[in-house]
């Protein structure tokens, strides 16, 4: 069978690299991949949003599977798209991608399912946001609504900082229509993980917990990222605190969501908690795989991801076959110097092969292209390098080494990937 994977990130080479090994796959399909994807796949040249183009490409190929990498074509409708044509989906319908896509209808679900949340107001009324941000008290957190790449979301220490975000939505319209309503939420102090579900529209597995690190600079300073590396599993997720975002977040929230209007979620469902003194929160969801979170949760996850996949898509989801491998893995993002501000493309990159070679590491690619003398940057987060170890410790120290053996210029790289687990575990 012929897989089309949609994407052309970190997340979208390890689904790659991952459906790659399946017996049931011919060929892998990345649209529109990068030039790691281009090892174990045909690059197709479409972008992620060309939803008319990707429909195309998956019924002419007659793709067995389409697996949908980032939440805008989820939101624009590409799952029902290529399932009017008959043609198999991973990935949620434009009405179930609304939980990304709608921070306020996200809220209203979890409200209904009884889902633990940060308290919150939607407005579009600028002194009503601002006098509900003096009711919650500093700092307080002021998002856009709708999907706006990571930036619509601002924590404010003080009501000048509030006032500045909420105009730039409401006034500025910094985020167009995304931002036209605002969330004004309380501030939840904890630690932050990602818990990613596959969801078959009824049953839900869950995925090996992970961590992220969404600052750019070491002991989680300087400006939010897309991710800067992340770990897995991550032990301040419990197996009790497992056991109850299974049951009581995803499973909850599904079955609020088809009992709002019979709206089916199939795919990933990704939960990101905030673990408080007063107990599990969540922060969001997502409708997807995280990125980097999938460069180390998938080459932990046993078994053939591509018959979980199918299963999912198809309603038939059998949660004993999603199962983890022993051990730990470790992603450390090497980015463009400048990143997450603006950043120079075409450094030539040196010591992939070297790194490759090395035992217990994964090289996954993001912002890569081909150059004419071989593989050069095109993106701000360019490479995610993944080690593998029997415990967290080593699978870091894999990791770092083969960055080690990595170069290009201006290459920027947080030096604490799992430095909160570790110091959990007392290993430093
Ligand atoms: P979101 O897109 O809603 O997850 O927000 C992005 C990031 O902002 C999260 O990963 C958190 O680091 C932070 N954040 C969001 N909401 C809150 C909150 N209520 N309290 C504290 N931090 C938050
Ligand atoms: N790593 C965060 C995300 O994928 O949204």
């Amino acid at each position: 069978m012929k897989v089309l994977v949609v994407g052309g990130g970190g997340r979208e080479h390890a689904l790659v690299w991952k459906i790659a090994q399946s017996p049931l796959v011919t060929e892998v399909l990345a649209a529109p991949g990068n030039a790691g994807t281009a090892a174990q796949a045909r690059n197709v040249p479409l972008k992620a949003d060309d939803i008319d183009g990707l429909t195309a490409l998956a019924a002419d190929e007659g793709c067995g599977l389409t697996v949908v990498g980032p939440e805008v074509p989820l939101t624009l409708g590409l799952a029902d798209r290529l399932a009017e044509r008959g043609l198999p989906v991973f990935g949620p319908s434009k009405a179930a991608a609304r939980l990304e896509g709608s921070k306020a209808f996200a809220k209203e679900i979890m409200t209904r399912a009884g889902v633990s949340t940060a308290r919150a107001l939607l407005t579009r009324d600028r002194d009503e946001a601002l006098a509900h941000s003096r009711e919650l008290g500093f700092p307080v957190v002021v998002k856009a609504d709708g999907l706006a790449a990571g930036k619509g979301v601002v924590i404010a220490a003080d009501e000048d900082e509030a006032a500045v975000a909420i105009d730039d939505a409401l006034v500025e319209r910094r985020f167009g229509e995304s931002g036209a309503d605002v969330l004004v939420e309380e501030y939840l102090e904890g630690e932050e993980a990602s818990v990613l579900a596959i969801v078959d529209g009824e049953r839900v597995a869950l995925l090996t917990p992970s961590q992220d690190h969404k600052r750019a600079l070491d002991g989680d300073r300087g400006p939010n990222t897309g991710g800067m590396g992340a770990y897995a599993p991550a032990p301040i997720v419990t197996p009790a605190i497992l056991e109850a975002t299974a049951a009581d977040v995803i499973g909850a929230t599904v079955r609020a969501l088809a009992d709002l209007d019979g709206t089916v979620y199939r795919g990933v469902l990704y939960a990101g908690l905030m673990i408080t003194d007063e107990g599990v929160k969540v922060l969001e969801f997502n409708c997807r795989f995280g990125d980097p979170e999938t460069q180390v949760v998938l080459p932990l996850l046993d078994g053939d991801i591509v018959e979980i996949m199918l299963a999912a898509a198809q309603g038939e989801l059998d949660p004993s076959t999603v199962s983890s491998k022993d051990g730990a893995a470790a992603c450390v993002v090497m980015a463009s110097g400048g990143y997450p501000g603006s950043y120079e493309k075409g450094k030539p990159i040196a010591g992939l092969d070297a790194a490759e070679r090395m035992d217990d590491v994964i090289v996954f690619h993001a912002g890569t292209s081909l150059g004419d003398g071989g593989v050069v940057t095109s993106g701000g987060r360019v490479l995610g390098v993944t080690g593998l170890g029997p415990d967290l410790e080593r699978a870091i120290g894999t990791a770092y080494a083969a960055v080690d053996a990595i170069d290009f210029e201006g290459a920027s790289v947080r030096k604490d990937i799992g430095y909160r687990a570790l110091n959990r575990c007392g290993a430093r």
